[in-house]
């Protein structure tokens, strides 16, 4: 099972995105990673269902929304028309995580929640049976291009170990300053997902990187 990459399109060139996501299906991109932002769960404002939809009749790839988005629950059918794969929500962002996850799988979808640097894994306890992913931020969330927090590899080992318990095919994701360096010790930790942005779009050659990810070995690759 080799790990799956996820370009965020975040740092990718908005003026020729049509062009950029064949450019990351040609390089071997399993998933592609929309990075939505409102303006209040973080400060920046990046893009809504329109960009998803758009792109929906021009690839096959799995569309992985990643809400940064106070409210979650009132975006989730404008993501799910817009063609998205999994909708992945931060447990910070709202008091009825039960209730969002529960939605988001009524809209056929896959359900994530994702985890702020800061944010205990034990945010999760109660919601396993219902998560399809779980998305470990390796950086705050608000931006491309941030340095890697070493803090939360320990966090990954311990999801890791909570997956494999519960034996059931959840995936692990992390996001946030994954490169050359960072992503051998994130598989390594158990990560079976890699969210990219500037390593892959900030200089023409770095797509090959796609590749390179994909054949890292980790202790969830060895079964
Ligand atoms: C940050 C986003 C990430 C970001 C990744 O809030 O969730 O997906 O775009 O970009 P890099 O790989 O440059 O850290
Ligand atoms: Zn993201």
């Amino acid at each position: 099972m080799p790990l799956k990459v996820a370009p965020s399109l975040l740092s990718a060139d908005f003026g020729r995105l049509g062009e950029e996501v064949r450019r990351i299906e040609r390089a071997g991109a399993d998933w592609i990673h929309f990075d939505i932002m409102d303006g209040a769960f973080v400060p920046a404002i990046t893009m809504g269902p329109l960009v998803p939809e758009a792109l929906r009749p021009h690839t096959g790839l799995i569309f992985d929304a990643h809400l940064m988005v106070e409210n979650p629950e009132a975006h989730l059918d404008s993501f799910a028309r817009a063609g998205a794969d999994i909708i992945t929500v931060h447990v910070e962002a709202t008091a009825h995580l039960d209730r969002v996850l529960r939605g988001i799988k009524k809209l056929g979808l896959k359900a994530g929640a994702a985890l702020n640097p800061a944010t205990p894994h034990h945010h999760l306890d109660y919601v396993w049976p219902l998560l399809d992913l779980v998305l470990v931020m390796s950086v705050n969330p608000g931006a491309g291009g941030q340095s890697f927090i070493p803090a939360v590899l320990p966090k990954i080992e311990i999801l890791a170990e909570r997956i494999r318990e519960s034996g059931r095919a959840v995936e692990l994701s992390v996001d946030g300053g994954i490169n050359s360096t960072t992503a051998p010790q994130v598989a390594a930790a158990g990560a079976t997902v890699l969210v990219a942005g500037s390593a892959l779009f900030n200089d023409p050659g770095d797509m090959e990187l796609i590749q390179a990810f994909k054949t890292i070995g980790g202790p969830r690759h060895r079964v």
